[in-house]
């Protein structure tokens, strides 16, 4: 390892992991020295791509002492346990969205770290976006006046084959559907926007897809103070249209949309959103200002998600 450079541990070597990789090659604070996956020649075939070692196990991987960041891109059901193995190693850990599937489970796992001083980070990537923060400076600043309205909306759609024998779309492993997955970066934005939320309502529905969770999930929302919202996430409209945030005021209304168009595709990411979290992270590990996403600040999200599930009687483990 190159000296003054942070190794960097991958849990997963999926389709995000190839940004995280990406991310920690374009970033002169770390270097990748591990790559861990369960599935033997994917994990192989990465590390020889990225050049690193490839490992089936965390445990092992941090054995070796090079490792001073771990980041996890395993599915969402199974963070838990790469979260656990870094604290046990005492080992900072960034976790992709969801930081896990559940409230109670974030709680655990903020426990853990808590217990062994290990810092913990969600990496949402959109809230180091400058449509993130224009939107953040324009709420702060107060000049919609009173904030009556926030709406966050998804109208994506997915083909059956993204579900079919996958992960995705399960309550074990993706903790839900189109709300966790697919809306959970715009309703992050909700809970970063405005103030706490105090009651939600919602319906969640499986309308287009053979799929165990939602594909459609609408929930209406009273915040802190008596502004209202409503989340509308969905992988069941064809062909699928931007991602869209109204905040309305007494004195003016924001309206954002990400300007996209047709069915939106997971490998059409961009690692520039994950190279700011990851060197946010590692510059709070270093001395620097306290990175944005702590484990708390992650779990607000989760909080949101896990109340519309209940409120909407979707079946959960
Ligand atoms: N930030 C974003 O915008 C974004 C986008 C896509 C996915 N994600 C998140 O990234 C995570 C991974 O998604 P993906 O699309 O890359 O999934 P994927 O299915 O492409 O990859 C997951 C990898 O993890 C491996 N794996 C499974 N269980 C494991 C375990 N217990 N230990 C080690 N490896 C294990 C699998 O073999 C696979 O290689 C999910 O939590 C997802 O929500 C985030």
């Amino acid at each position: 390892m190159k000296a003054g450079k942070r190794g960097v541990a991958i849990v997963g070597t999926g389709l995000i992991a190839r940004f995280h990789a990406q991310a920690v090659k374009a970033s002169e604070k770390v270097e990748l020295v591990a790559a861990v996956d369960i599935a033997k020649d994917r994990v192989e075939k990465f590390a020889a791509e990225f050049g690193c070692r490839a490992f089936s196990d965390l445990d092992a991987a941090l054995a070796g002492g090079d490792v001073g960041l771990v980041t996890v891109a395993t599915p969402s059901g199974a963070h838990d346990e790469a979260v656990l193995a870094a604290a046990r190693h005492r080992v900072p850990v960034l976790v992709e969205k969801p930081l896990t599937i559940t409230s109670e489970r974030c709680e655990r796992l903020i426990a853990a770290c808590r217990e062994t001083g290990t810092p913990l980070g969600g990496i949402l990537q959109t809230r180091f976006s400058e449509d993130f923060l224009k939107a953040k400076r324009v709420i702060d600043s107060g000049e919609l006046g009173r904030i009556t309205f926030a709406k966050a909306e998804v109208p994506w759609w997915r083909e059956d084959s993204y579900y079919a024998g996958s992960w995705h779309g399960t309550w074990a492993m993706d903790g839900g559907g189109a709300l966790i997955n697919q809306a959970i970066h715009l309703v992050d934005w909700l809970v970063a926007l405005m103030p706490p939320v105090e009651e939600v309502k919602a319906f969640c529905a499986t309308l287009a897809h053979p799929m165990e969770t939602e594909d459609t999930a609408a929930a209406v929302i009273r915040f802190r103070g008596g502004a209202l919202g409503s989340i509308y996430a969905t992988t069941a409209s064809f062909p699928g249209s931007g991602k869209r945030l109204e905040i309305h005021g007494t004195k003016g209304t924001y309206t954002w949309d990400d300007q996209k168009t047709g069915v939106s595709r997971p490998d059409q990411l961009e690692y520039a959103g994950h190279l700011a979290c990851i060197e946010a992270f590692v510059d709070s590990l270093e001395g620097g200002k306290p990175y944005p996403i702590d484990g708390e600040e992650a779990k607000r999200t989760i909080d949101l998600i896990t109340a519309i599930y209940k409120e909407a009687g979707s079946e959960r483990r």
